[in-house]
């Protein structure tokens, strides 16, 4: 064991580097962040999410074949073995679409016809048909437990309109579809947050790809990492009209609570996704009707900043995207599987990144427990156990 002195412990691992990776760079200070390079704004603005996708995968811009390639893979994979699908509908309607994703992942691995092989052609093409399979599997749980069949996916739509069109059951206009994909490109990947840490743990060990992407959903699933969008939403709506905004903020601050989609780690100023989310959210409210919607968030937002921007305190991703998906038609509880099919990008890049230069991962753990406890027969152990 070392001694006291010398032993560091980095709880949450605050700023520990893990790894060497050239996926993404976040730059927290300037409200900037880039995939491979290419910053999140022109990204959003002039790609796709397959596009960026490949980009994240292969770690270039791809060529019109290697594009074409890319998307037929991933649409071979839009449709689900036939067992998943019939074990959706199996399902209770109240189960949380956060616990059937991580489920359902997991049951792929039941039904890869590539077996065993661990080679990283084999788990590049199982990250692929994860990311292709994900949106029908949620929109169809999505439909199921509305008592609706589900919508069979069609093969000449990219991902993010086919995901409206398999949750809605017709096809979203050309703006929907495009905010959507927006929406996708800007949650496709962020670093070594807490749910690309687990995939890569589990990776580390030679498992498998749909075992690490499992990993990463039951990750995400928690409040503290994937679910801040749904609770800014609420918070918003619980405002009720941008008049009532300032007293709320005020309110919520005195009782020593937080304004949710506030604040980041890594951000100390806004966060770059926040502004392309933003003008988004107003357009949408315009074309849905939901403006005052929009005008109470901007107005919790304006309130907000001016109390916390002094401690670096900035609206994050989350303040908005909530706000979008719900004008999208979203369900409230999707907002983190939706969340999880845009990230899945950005998990198969890392874990294959980290499996080209693989190393286990096995911390250690500061021990402060006893040591040389003598063993007492279970009959001779009074209440309070010595030792
Ligand atoms: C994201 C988050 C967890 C980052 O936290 P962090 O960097 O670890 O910062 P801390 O939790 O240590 O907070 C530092 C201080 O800022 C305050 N603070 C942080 N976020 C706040 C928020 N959203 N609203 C009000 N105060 C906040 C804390 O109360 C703390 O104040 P104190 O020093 O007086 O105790 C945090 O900002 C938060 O909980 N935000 C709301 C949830 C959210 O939007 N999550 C999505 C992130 S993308």
């Amino acid at each position: 064991m070392s001694s006291e002195n010398t032993v560091v412990l980095h709880k949450g691992l605050d700023n520990v580097y893990v790894a060497e990776s050239s996926i993404c760079y976040i730059d927290g200070e300037n409200s900037k962040l880039f995939y491979r390079g290419y910053s999140v704004e022109d990204l959003a603005q002039r790609s796709t999410f397959e596009e960026v996708a490949f980009l994240l995968i292969y770690g270039w811009l791809p060529k019109r074949e290697e594009f074409e390639g890319f998307v037929r893979t991933l649409r071979e994979s839009y449709t689900p073995p036939q067992e998943v699908l019939a074990w959706l509908k199996t399902l209770p309607s109240q189960a949380h679409p956060m616990d059937v994703l991580r489920t359902a992942i997991s049951m792929l691995s039941l039904y890869d016809r590539q077996g065993v092989d661990g080679g990283l052609e084999a788990n590049r093409l199982r990250g692929l048909r994860v990311i292709g399979v994900t949106p029908t599997i949620i929109a169809s749980f999505a439909r199921i437990r509305r008592g609706v069949n589900p919508v069979e996916p069609k093969m000449d739509l990219p991902i993010a309109s086919n995901f409206l069109y398999m949750l809605r059951g017709t096809e979203p206009d050309a703006f929907d579809a495009s905010v959507m994909d927006k929406a996708m490109i800007l949650h496709a990947e962020h670093e070594m947050n807490a749910s690309t840490f687990s995939c890569i743990v589990t990776a580390s060990t030679l498992s498998d790809m749909y075992s690490a992407i499992t990993a990463g959903v039951a990750t995400l699933k928690g409040p503290l990492h994937g679910g801040a969008n749904e609770a800014a939403l609420k918070y918003i709506q619980s405002v009720g009209s941008p008049e009532k905004a300032a007293e709320a903020v005020d309110r919520t601050l005195a009782a020593k609570q937080r304004i949710m989609g506030f604040g980041h780690r890594v951000y100390k100023n806004y966060d770059p996704r926040y502004m392309i989310l933003k003008p988004l959210a107003k357009q949408l409210g315009e074309r849905k009707g939901t403006l005052n919607l929009y005008l109470t968030a901007e107005a919790v937002e304006r309130a907000a900043v001016e109390r916390l921007s002094q401690h670096k305190l900035f609206p994050n991703v989350d303040f908005y995207s909530g706000l979008v998906f719900n004008a999208l038609g979203i369900e409230t509880d999707l907002f983190t599987p939706v969340f999880a099919m845009s990230r899945n990008a950005g998990w198969v890049a890392h874990v294959l990144e980290y499996l080209a230069d693989n190393r286990l991962v096995r911390p250690k753990a500061y021990y402060t427990g006893k040591l040389n406890s003598p063993y007492v027969e279970m009959d001779r152990r009074g209440d309070k156990v010595e030792g």
